[in-house]
C-alpha cells in the first residue's frame, strides 16, 4: 500500500505526475446524481483520454434508483458528450472506459446491499486484478455520509486499501463538522479520509504557491510592512439555480466564504512550507487558519456585511429575486452576498485587514485575489503631480481569462510630467496555450494516488469553521437585522461598501 506522503507530489516532480495510479476499483455512491454526470464522469473520461487512468481501473455506480448496467453506461456517455474537455468524444477511449462500469442498486443501510458490494469487489478484483484497492467518492448528500461509511465498514470494506473523497458541505458549523470528523474516523483513519474542495483543484489557485515561492521578487514584500490590505472577490452572475432548498439552508457564508475563499486566503497568506509533502503543506495552512481573529458576535456588525439579491438584471438579463426562486422560503433571511473583513495575527500579518467578498447576481463572474501594496512615499512627485500616486497591485485572476496582472505607475510620455497607473499581464491563455485540465480531473487523479496534498484534513476544516463560528449563530438569531437586500446585477448591498470604506479602503471592480 501507498502512504499519503509516498505518493508523488503534484508540486515536487513534474515526472512524477506522469506516473499512473495502481489498478483499483472507484466506487461512487450518489452515483446517479447530477455531480456524477456533470463533474466526475467527464473528469474521468478526460483522464482515461490523457491516458492517467491504471490498467484495470473500474467504476461501480451506487445508487438507490433500480437501473441496468446498460441504461448507467448511455446516460453517463451522453453526460461525458457534453461535459468532457476533450471533444468530440472518441469512441474508442469510451469503449474501454465504458467496459469498466458498473451499476448496483442498493439503499446506504442495507446490509445485504454492502455484502453483495463487497462480493462484486472481490470478484472484479479477481478479474481485473485490482489488489483489494478502492476509492469510494461519497457524492450523497451529507446526510447519507455516516450510514455510508459505517455500512462500509460493518462488512470489512474499511482496510488500509481503501480510502473515501468526501464531497462538501462537510458540517453546518464547528459543532457539526466535529461530529462528522469523529463519526468517520470510527471507520476510516483520517489519512483514508480526502475531503475535496475543488477550488484546490483550479491551475490557478495551485500556481499560487508557486507564484510565492518560485519567485525571488515577491516574497519580500508578502508582509505588514508593504502589504496594505488584500481583497479574495469571489463574484458570480448565477442566481441558486436549481439548488434553491438546499442554498436556503447554506448561505453565502457557508456555501463559499468557509471552504473555497478561506482555502485562497491560506494559500495567499502562509508561511513558506519546509518541503512540499501533504502534511507539510496542510500543517502550514492550519497554522495560518489558526492566526486568524475569529469574528465574535459583538463584531459581526462592523466586520462583516451581508445581503440577498432582489430582482434585477444581470448582463442585460432581467432576473428574479432570490425570495422568488424555486425551493426557497419565501420569507428567507439566507444570504446570498457575504463581506467580511479578517485579521490575521501573526509576525507577517498583524495590522494588514484581509477583506473577503462573495455574492450571487452580481454584475460579472470573476474570482481574484489583489494584494494592495502601500503607497510609497510622496516626497519626490507630490509637488509635480498634485494627485496621489495611485498604489501598485498584484491581482491574481483566479477565473476566467485566467492569469497575473500588476498594476504600477509610469511616466505619461510628453514635456510635462503626468503620472498614470498601467498594467503588466501575464494571461494563462497566451503562454501556455492548451486548456487546463478541470479541476475534478486533477482532485480525482490525485485522490487516485492517495495524495492528500489538495484535500482538506479533519483540523483543518473544522478550524475553518471555528473562526465562523459566531458569526453563523449570530446571523440566525431572529434578533439580528435582516440581510440587506441588494438589487440583482449590482455588486452588492451598501453595507458592504460601508464595510470596507470605514478603514479607508475601497472594494475593486475587478
Ligand atoms: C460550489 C458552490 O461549491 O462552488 C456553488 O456550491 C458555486 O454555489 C460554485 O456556484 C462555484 O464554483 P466555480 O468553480 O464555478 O467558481
Amino acid at each position: 500500500m501507498l502512504s499519503p506522503n509516498s505518493t508523488p507530489n503534484p508540486f515536487r516532480d513534474a515526472a512524477d505526475r506522469q506516473r499512473n495510479p495502481e489498478p483499483c476499483v472507484l466506487v461512487i455512491f450518489g452515483a446517479t446524481g447530477d455531480l456524477t454526470a456533470r463533474k466526475l464522469l467527464p473528469a474521468l473520461y478526460n483522464l482515461a483520454h490523457e491516458g492517467h487512468l491504471p490498467t484495470g481501473f473500474a467504476i461501480v455506480g451506487f445508487g438507490r434508483r433500480p437501473k441496468s448496467e446498460n441504461e448507467f453506461r448511455a446516460e453517463l456517455r451522453t453526460a461525458v458528450a457534453k461535459h468532457a474537455r476533450f471533444q468530440p468524444i472518441n469512441p474508442a477511449v469510451w469503449d474501454a472506459l465504458a467496459t469498466g462500469i458498473f451499476y448496483q442498486h442498493g439503499d446506504y443501510t442495507n446490509p445485504a446491499d454492502f455484502q453483495r458490494l463487497a462480493q462484486r469487489l472481490r470478484q472484479l478484483d479477481r478479474e481485473r486484478g485490482t489488489g483489494g484497492r478502492c476509492l469510494f467518492y461519497l457524492a450523497t448528500p451529507p446526510a447519507q455520509f455516516v450510514e455510508i461509511t459505517q455500512s462500509l465498514a460493518a462488512v470489512g470494506l474499511n482496510d488500509p486499501d481503501k480510502w473515501l473523497i468526501v464531497e462538501k458541505p462537510f458540517g453546518r458549523n464547528l459543532a457539526t463538522a466535529r461530529e462528522l470528523n469523529r463519526l468517520l474516523t470510527r471507520a476510516f483513519t483520517e489519512r483514508q479520509i480526502f475531503r475535496i474542495d475543488h477550488y484546490l483543484g483550479k491551475e490557478t489557485v495551485q500556481n499560487i504557491l508557486v507564484l510565492r515561492f518560485a519567485n525571488e521578487i515577491f516574497e519580500h514584500l508578502w508582509n505588514q510592512k508593504y502589504v496594505d490590505h488584500v481583497q479574495i472577490t469571489v463574484a458570480e452572475t448565477l442566481g441558486v439555480e436549481a439548488r434553491g432548498s438546499y442554498y436556503d439552508q447554506a448561505g453565502a457564508l457557508r456555501d463559499m466564504v468557509q471552504n473555497h475563499m478561506m482555502q485562497l486566503l491560506a494559500l495567499i497568506a502562509m508561511e513558506p512550507p519546509i518541503t512540499l509533502e501533504a502534511e507539510v503543506i496542510r500543517d502550514e495552512k492550519v497554522k495560518l487558519l489558526r492566526a486568524i481573529r475569529p469574528i465574535r458576535a459583538a463584531d459581526a456588525a462592523h466586520c462583516t456585511a451581508r445581503g440577498q439579491y432582489a430582482a434585477g438584471a444581470v448582463q442585460g438579463q432581467t432576473v428574479p429575486a432570490y425570495l422568488a426562486e424555486p425551493g426557497v422560503n419565501p420569507k428567507s433571511r439566507t444570504e446570498t452576498f457575504a463581506a467580511i473583513r479578517l485579521h490575521i495575527e501573526n509576525w507577517r500579518w498583524a495590522g494588514v485587514p484581509f477583506y473577503l467578498r462573495h455574492g450571487k447576481r452580481l454584475p460579472k463572474r470573476v474570482a481574484e485575489i489583489a494584494i494592495q501594496f502601500k503607497a510609497p512615499p510622496a516626497v519626490l512627485f507630490a509637488a509635480e503631480t498634485n494627485v496621489p500616486l495611485a498604489t501598485n497591485t498584484l491581482a491574481i485572476r483566479i477565473q476566467p481569462d485566467e492569469g497575473i496582472t500588476i498594476r504600477m505607475n509610469a511616466k505619461v510620455p510628453g514635456a510635462a510630467l503626468h503620472i498614470q497607473p498601467v498594467k503588466m499581464e501575464f494571461r494563462y491563455g497566451g503562454s501556455f496555450g492548451a486548456r487546463a485540465p478541470d479541476a475534478y480531473e486533477r482532485l480525482l487523479h490525485d485522490a487516485l494516488l492517495r495524495d492528500a496534498t489538495l484535500f482538506i484534513r479533519g483540523d483543518e476544516a473544522e478550524r475553518c469553521w471555528e473562526i465562523f463560528d459566531e458569526l453563523l449563530a449570530t446571523w440566525e438569531d431572529p434578533a439580528t437585522p435582516a440581510p440587506e437586500p441588494y438589487e440583482a446585477g449590482t455588486w452588492g448591498p451598501p453595507a458592504a461598501d460601508a464595510l470596507i470604506r470605514a478603514m479607508g479602503h475601497q472594494w475593486r471592480r475587478p
